[in-house]
């Protein structure tokens, strides 16, 4: 056993190189998003939210990348939807989120990040989903023992072994396959690696990167959020009731020490005993590579108020507990001859997709109707009401 470590430390420090990013350079990716709620077991009964942005990466060292979102949309869809609907020439909303971010890496893993400090929560939480996407660890930084680990290795393309790594779902147990892509794949799937000339003399490389929530050394809100507050009592992490199993495939051009991340691709399933509740899905896809010499926009230095947020993990943030004002028979006496008397505004973002009917009724009680909604949360994903006593 200790031998192993000892070589695997020998190990890890050959494969230590140019990383996956060059300075100079302004790499351009596309983005794009959803996240469905199943209402049924079929597959066409969904509704959820859409996402599409570019997301630029200018290094500016090995330890430091300048990122920025630009054009960002996102869309509701609340009708019912077949999983596979093409939403590509779909009208969708805009969505700021245009202030530049740095990224901080520490030998080719993301340690934290920083952003302006007039950020909200819920946009540093969809910069930390976006970001995720970029996280490789190709050195192996955040392996942990495992008696079946190949570490990368200079000469050989495969390797299989155990990291814990921060991402927006969590500090969790990830398992990294890794192995070559033949040629003809990449011909005939192109959108898994858009920019093929990239690739040089070297190789095409799929990653495969895969956690349950079994083993985390810190869970996060991310799954609270997403699956909706009012159920999170039931979505606590490691307890039986859900299942959580996330998936990403990152296909890179070049060698494991000196790379360019062609595409990345994450589905995040949670299922119960019976079926799948939720599905997330995000893609993040290289357009361009091109040499950038002007920097003068993008330096840290020209970033002001900027506050760092630590590491990839989603931040919950809790909600004010003020409970609902209590109603009284009075008052209810008294709408039943007044539509338009008291009103109760919901507290709470409900994110897991409830129509606003019922929304009032869990927030107040049956006798509640809604009056209207308006967007909140994260990706605008929630849903809060204005509701009244109804006069039945
Ligand atoms: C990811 O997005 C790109 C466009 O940006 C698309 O060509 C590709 O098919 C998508 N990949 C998957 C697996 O959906
Ligand atoms: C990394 O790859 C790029 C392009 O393939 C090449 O220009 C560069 O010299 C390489 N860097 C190292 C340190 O090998
Ligand atoms: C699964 O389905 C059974 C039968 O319909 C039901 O009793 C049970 O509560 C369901 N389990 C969950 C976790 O929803
Ligand atoms: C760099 O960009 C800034 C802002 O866009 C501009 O004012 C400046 O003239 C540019 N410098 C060069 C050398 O192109
Ligand atoms: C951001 O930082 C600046 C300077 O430190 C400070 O004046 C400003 O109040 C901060 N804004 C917020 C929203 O915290
Ligand atoms: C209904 O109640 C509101 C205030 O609660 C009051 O301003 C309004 O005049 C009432 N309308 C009727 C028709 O009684």
């Amino acid at each position: 056993m200790k031998s192993a470590t000892l070589l695997t430390l020998i190990l890890i420090g050959c494969v230590a190189g140019d990383g996956a990013w060059k300075e100079n350079t302004v790499y351009t990716y596309r983005l794009s998003a959803k996240t469905y709620k199943h209402l049924s077991q079929s597959n066409t009964d969904l509704i959820g939210v859409i996402s599409r942005a570019y997301l630029s990466i200018r290094p500016q060292s090995a330890d430091l990348l300048i990122g920025q979102i630009t054009q960002a949309e996102y869309g509701k869809v609340t009708h019912k939807i077949a999983e596979e609907t093409n939403w590509d020439n779909e009208k969708l909303e805009n969505y700021r989120l245009e202030k530049p971010f740095a990224i901080h890496m520490d030998n080719g893993v993301i340690r934290s990040l920083s952003v302006d400090n007039s950020t909200s929560n819920y946009e540093i939480n969809q910069l930390k989903v976006i970001v995720s996407q970029l996280q490789v660890d190709t050195n192996a930084q955040n392996h942990i023992g495992f008696s079946d680990n190949q570490l990368p290795r200079k000469d050989r393309d495969n390797a299989f072994y155990k990291t814990m790594e921060p991402l927006v779902t969590g500090n969790c147990e990830t398992v990294y396959d890794i192995s070559p892509i033949p040629d003809y794949v990449i011909q005939s799937h192109p959108e898994l690696a858009p920019l093929p000339e990239l690739k040089g003399a070297d190789q095409f490389i799929q990653i495969a990167k895969s956690r349950t929530y079994d083993n985390c050394h810190e869970t996060s809100g991310y799954l609270l959020d997403i699956a909706g507050r009012k159920d999170s009592s039931a979505v606590k992490m490691g307890q039986n009731r859900f299942h959580l199993n996330e998936k990403r495939r990152i296909v890179i051009s070049g060698t494991l020490e000196n790379y360019t991340i062609q595409s990345s691709v994450t589905t995040n399933e949670v299922r119960d005993d019976n079926s799948t509740i939720l599905s997330d899905y995000v893609n993040v896809t290289l357009q361009s590579v091109e040499p950038s010499s002007n920097y003068s926009q993008f330096t840290l230095e020209n970033m002001k108020n900027m506050k760092n947020i630590g590491n990839l993990v989603y931040n919950y943030d809790s909600y004010p507990t003020t409970p609902p004002t209590t109603v009284t028979p009075e008052s209810k006496q008294f709408v039943t001859s007044n539509v338009s008397g008291p009103t109760e505004h919901s507290t709470s973002c409900w994110t897991a997709f409830p129509t606003a009917s019922t929304l009032c009724k869990s927030e107040f009680g049956p006798e509640f109707a809604d009056i209207k909604t308006h967007s909140c949360g994260f990706l605008e994903l929630g849903k809060q009401a204005l509701c009244r006593l109804s006069c039945e």
